[in-house]
């Protein structure tokens, strides 16, 4: 079965309200009519609904860079996924590694979050990664699958499904020293073993984005990798030039 193609940009804490809008019109512009694989983009949260009023009818689909699991409430600053969804997201990326790093983000929140996503609807994007030390330790493989086996508790068969795991080495992130297509095939192809151990049809049908200096010079290789369907792409996301470029690599 051949697994859909799926780019996904993530702007982080960059772009002006100005910048964002030129950003996703010469995008809009640079990927039209490739409509065999899922593009995406995900705006801060502030721009999200004047970036969903220009993506209407196009082939990009907006995505949030996080939700909190609540609904509603007494959450300063929090936003929830019936929040996102009603503003036109359709993805929801999930404890990212700067997520972890710097707001906290444990395996068990991250399951928290997954959950509230399919509960407004949303595909989340479950993101998954080891430090540098942990890779000099040999610890890659035990980190990567604690944070899938924590991330996915309790999510069922269907949900699998639907969902999206990306593996992004933290020492590969906006540093320019990309994984190679080797490394990352490597940990991909566990990733979906362990998706196996739940469900081997599931696995068969779940995408796996790579992240981590993803360029429009590197990207062809790594996709090419059996177990690698797509990119989550940070910096190179800001330039729909080279964005676009990393989509028609795909
Ligand atoms: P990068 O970021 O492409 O700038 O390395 C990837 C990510 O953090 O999603």
């Amino acid at each position: 079965m051949a697994r859909r193609m799926c780019i996904a940009g993530n702007w982080k804490m960059n772009t002006s309200y100005h910048e964002a809008m030129e950003l996703v019109d010469a995008l809009v512009t640079d990927v039209m009519g490739i409509h065999d694989r899922d593009i995406v983009v995900a705006p801060p949260y502030p721009y999200l609904k004047p970036v969903a009023e220009k993506l209407a009818g196009t082939n990009v689909d907006l995505a949030a860079q996080e939700l909190f699991y609540e609904e509603k409430g007494a959450k300063t600053g929090a936003v929830s996924g019936p929040m996102l969804a009603s503003v036109g997201c359709k993805y929801v990326y999930v404890a990212h590694s700067e997520r972890r790093q710097f707001f906290g983000e444990t395996d068990e929140t991250a399951n928290l979050r997954v959950k509230a996503a399919f509960a407004a609807r949303l595909v989340p994007v479950l993101c998954v990664g080891e430090t540098l030390e942990e890779r000099e330790a040999g610890e890659t493989m035990a980190v990567v699958s604690r944070q899938v086996t924590g991330g996915l508790s309790g999510i069922s068969e269907a949900q699998l499904r639907d969902m999206l795991i990306a593996y992004e080495p933290i020492w590969a992130i906006g540093t320019g020293k990309v994984a190679t297509p080797e490394q990352a095939q490597e940990v991909h192809a566990m990733i979906r073993a362990k998706v196996a151990e739940r469900s081997p049809e599931a696995a068969k049908a779940m995408r796996l984005l790579y992240g981590g200096s993803v360029k429009p010079g590197n990207a062809a290789e790594l996709f090419s990798q059996e177990d690698i369907d797509g990119g989550l792409i940070g910096g190179a996301s800001l330039k729909a030039e080279d964005f676009a470029a990393i989509v028609k690599a795909s």
